[in-house]
């Protein structure tokens, strides 16, 4: 029956998931989730993409204590791989200041309408989400405060010209009775289609 293909199928599985068993995950699977994310589409063919994985349990555990609450280090100490999705900026200026692109836009780089570093950045994390559902773990996603970043860079010997967009975790699913509490879609009212798609003309 159309909608029921397995593409859709594995979407009905996507939501964000913050409880793990605590077991780890072969190399090979996370090296596969990794090469789909590296798929994704990107402005240019810039590959500003850039994806750390970090499988190491005594940096998963530095990264774990970190976290103020016992949830999140719970969370984050339970995965079996954090992944921080990156981007590499100067990518972008580099390959639009090639010649095929200045010729485009009159010898003078793009006015960029919003930064594709971090378009690409979400469409490499969709894929890389969606590959992990594909292999039967589960993906949260996290975002690296300002105020931390310093400490991550040096952990994780990140160089300065790499910001790091997302982190995500990745591992097998365990059971989550507190669900309810940590998820924003419980609190928050689903937008309806109405509000969100709108066909032909935005306002009538
Ligand atoms: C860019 C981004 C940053 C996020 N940061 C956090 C975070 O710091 N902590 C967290 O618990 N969830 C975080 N989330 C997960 C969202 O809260 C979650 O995706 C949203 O509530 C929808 O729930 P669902 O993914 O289960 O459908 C983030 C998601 C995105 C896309």
């Amino acid at each position: 029956m159309p909608g029921n293909e397995p593409f859709y199928e594995l979407l009905k599985k996507r939501r964000a998931v913050r409880s793990y068993t605590g077991e780890s995950a072969p190399r090979e699977t996370l090296d596969r989730i990794v090469r789909a994310a590296r798929r994704g589409p990107n402005a240019g063919y810039s590959q500003g993409l850039r994806l750390l994985v970090v499988d190491d349990p005594e940096v998963i555990g530095t990264l774990a204590g970190w976290q103020e609450d016992e949830r999140s280090q719970e969370w984050f100490g339970k995965a079996a791989a954090h992944m921080l999705v990156m981007t590499r900026e100067q990518d972008y200026h580099d390959r639009y200041n090639q010649p095929d692109k200045l010729a485009v836009t009159g010898g003078v780089e793009v006015i960029w309408p919003v930064p594709f570093w971090h378009v690409d950045a979400g469409a490499a994390l969709m894929l890389l989400w969606l590959a992990a559902l594909e292999e039967g773990l589960a993906v949260a996603v996290y975002g690296v405060p300002v105020e931390e970043d310093g400490r991550w860079r040096e952990l994780l010997a990140l160089p300065d010209d790499l910001t790091v967009v997302v982190g995500v975790t990745v591992g097998h699913p365990a059971e989550d009775p507190d669900w309810e509490r940590a998820t924003s879609v419980f609190s928050q009212r689903r937008r309806s289609i109405d509000e969100v798609v709108r066909w032909n003309r935005w306002s009538s």
